[in-house]
């Protein structure tokens, strides 16, 4: 086993003296305290990897260490060491989350077994840690682990299985897209095609052969056969992208193909059967969209069997940073050169900043600062200026939505928000140095992080 570090609190030398030899010999690295208080503080300082503690000490006793140890986020086993005939207090250090207690005098051969034993679980443990802290960025190729990604997840998740249409709704940028890919991975239909079209970047005029295909001379231009959208998907799934920018004709002639499951190529009267699963998306307002006439709603009832929303990125600003560390790692790789940090004024400015571009926006501006600073550091000066001079967090607040600009409880829930993930962002996740940066209660952020989702 690979040298670990161990912390050793005893309040006799002698005591202290065995533990230190045997340790040593096992290859391990020593930390001495004479108490609880002094124990605490050196965990806090450096990382520890397993504790050993006499039970009665004078002042913070084993329990009492135990126990501020956990309190402080400190995770590392802990062995209680005791007097033959006092087990009772072993017994209750076990229920207080000790690992394990050794009864003194002690054999030197079973006590390293025990050491051995509990330094192999502080690494499982952490290996774990480490694998959550993995799957907590996000999921798949998303990034976010807020409260309503995860939400996202489970949707994404619970569809896929199926073969239900999908309408996925969302503000420009917010991963729609990314969300139709995820669909289509999750489900049984994965080794077929996924299909995008995009109805807004095709002429109207040659949206309809492009995705029914069309038979040769079936039209002017019509040289040769062409093989559509629909077909080439079949077996798998069909996305159709900006689907209230199809005309409402087409958009009847669509509605066929879902009922019908059937294709007939313009200028052929034979029909193809097919199986395909119909994603649609849309940045638009569809009740709007309805209202107008530019979405059949005959074609909405059939696609809005299930529909997914993604959350404009200043609902949860608790992903910029995971987001920001993301992109600069993916441009660092890109552009060939070492990762560059970010600096805590340069993220406050991303996390108030209203983001009407969404998660495509917030890549836009990482790959320009790390175009524009050649430096270690990415900080204001390469953010763009309506990022820099829009972040006064204040002013920020009346960026969600106009009808809550006077709103008072959702304005300040969201610079609540934002300035917790803040404070934790700045101490790498730990609460109790949060609560000190907010001067608040750890109870009081436990509860906060809870009611936002944080992580
Ligand atoms: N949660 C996320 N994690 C990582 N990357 C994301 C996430 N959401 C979006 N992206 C990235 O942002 C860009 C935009 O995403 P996507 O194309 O899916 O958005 P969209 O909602 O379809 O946008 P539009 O309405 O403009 O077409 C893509 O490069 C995508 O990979
Ligand atoms: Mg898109």
């Amino acid at each position: 086993m690979s040298k670990r570090q161990v912390l050793v609190v005893d309040d006799e030398p002698k005591m202290q003296r065995i533990l230190e030899i045997m340790l040593h010999k096992m290859g391990h690295d020593v930390l001495l305290a004479a108490d609880g208080q002094e124990a605490l503080k050196l965990a806090q300082s450096v990382p520890i990897d397993l504790v050993m503690t006499d039970l009665r000490m004078p002042g913070m006793d084993g329990v009492a260490l135990l126990t501020a140890l956990r309190e402080h986020g400190i995770e590392a086993p802990v062995i209680v060491l005791t007097a033959h005939g006092t087990v009772e207090s072993a017994v209750a250090a076990m229920k207080n989350g000790a690992y394990d207690y050794i009864l003194r005098p002690f054999d030197v051969d079973a006590v390293e077994i025990v050491i051995r034993r509990a330094l192999a679980l502080e690494r499982v443990q952490r290996e774990n840690q480490f694998l959550r802290e993995e799957v907590e960025k996000g999921w798949g190729e998303f990034i976010g682990r807020s409260a309503a990604m995860q939400q996202q997840y489970e949707f994404i998740r619970h569809v896929a299985n199926s073969s239900t249409s999908v309408l996925i709704l969302g503000e420009s940028g917010t991963g729609k897209e990314l969300a139709a890919r995820a669909i289509h991975r999750a489900s049984p239909r994965r080794e077929a095609l996924f299909v995008p079209i995009n109805c807004a970047a095709i002429p109207p005029d040659l949206l309809e052969s492009e995705l029914f295909g069309h038979s040769k001379g079936a039209f002017t231009g019509a040289f040769k056969e062409r093989v559509g959208k629909f077909e080439m998907a079949d077996g798998g799934t069909i996305f159709l992208d900006e689907v209230t920018e199809m005309r409402p004709p087409l958009q009847a002639k669509l509605l066929r193909v879902l009922q019908e499951k059937e294709v007939e190529r313009l200028g052929s009267n034979r029909s193809i059967s097919i199986d395909i699963r119909v994603i649609a998306a849309s940045n638009q307002d569809v009740r709007r969209a309805l209202q107008q006439g530019t979405l059949r709603e005959d074609l909405f009832y059939r696609l809005n069997v299930f529909t997914i929303t993604m959350p404009p990125l200043r609902d949860r600003v608790e992903d910029v940073p995971l987001l920001a560390d993301y992109f600069i790692e993916k441009y660092a790789v890109k552009l060939g050169r070492g990762r560059p940090t970010i600096s805590t004024a340069a993220l406050t400015h991303l996390q108030s900043y209203a983001w009407p571009g969404n998660v495509r926006e917030l890549e836009n501006v990482i790959e320009r600062a790390l175009v524009l600073g050649q430096g270690e550091q990415i900080d204001t000066r390469h953010l763009p200026p309506e990022i820099v001079s829009a972040a006064e967090p204040l002013a920020s607040l009346a960026a969600p939505a106009p009808a809550q600009r006077l709103a008072l409880i959702p304005a300040v829930e969201h610079l609540e928000k934002m300035l917790l993930s803040q404070a934790l962002q700045q101490v790498a996740g730990n609460k109790a140095k949060a609560a000190r940066l907010l001067d608040i209660s750890e109870r009081t952020l436990w509860y906060k992080i809870k009611k936002y989702g944080l992580s």
